[in-house]
């Protein structure tokens, strides 16, 4: 359903420092990066699934749970670490909670934003990962 993604610490004695190359460190070619911050700690964001977009999802401050459903099973990933990313294929449904007042979630993102790769209806995700 996802993959974790541990990435290089470089850095030394003063502090840390995390290098993202794109197309070696990440699995597709780097269209877009957002971020999140400031989000309450009990909203629920996300209720999405994309039909083809990937994304790498970096808390690179703070914490926050990812709950992911493939359409058979869900799970929680807590992240929570800046040195590591959560990788989502498409048709993976995801509510993202229990952000912590720090956190910073940075996306990476392989496509440009287009509001047709959405699908923001549970049902209709469920009608199309069962095809
Ligand atoms: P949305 O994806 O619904 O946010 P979340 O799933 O985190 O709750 O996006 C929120 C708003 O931002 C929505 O109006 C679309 C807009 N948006 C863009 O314009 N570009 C982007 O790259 C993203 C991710 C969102």
């Amino acid at each position: 359903m996802y993959q974790l993604i541990n990435f290089t610490v470089r850095g030394d004695y003063q502090g840390n420092l995390v290098p993202i190359e794109a197309e070696k460190d990440i699995p597709f070619k780097i269209k877009r990066v957002y971020y999140i911050w400031g989000t309450d700690y009990n909203a629920v964001r996300g209720h999405h699934a994309h039909r083809k977009l990937e994304q790498v999802i970096i808390p690179i401050a703070g914490n926050c749970d990812f709950i992911l459903d493939d359409g058979k099973k869900r799970e929680t990933v807590h992240l929570y670490s800046p040195n590591q990313g959560l990788y989502l294929k498409h048709n993976i449904w995801r509510e993202f909670t229990h952000f912590s007042k720090d956190c910073v979630v940075m996306v990476l993102a392989s496509e440009h934003y287009d509001e047709g790769d959405y699908i923001r209806d549970y049902e209709q995700f469920k009608k199309e990962v069962a095809k």
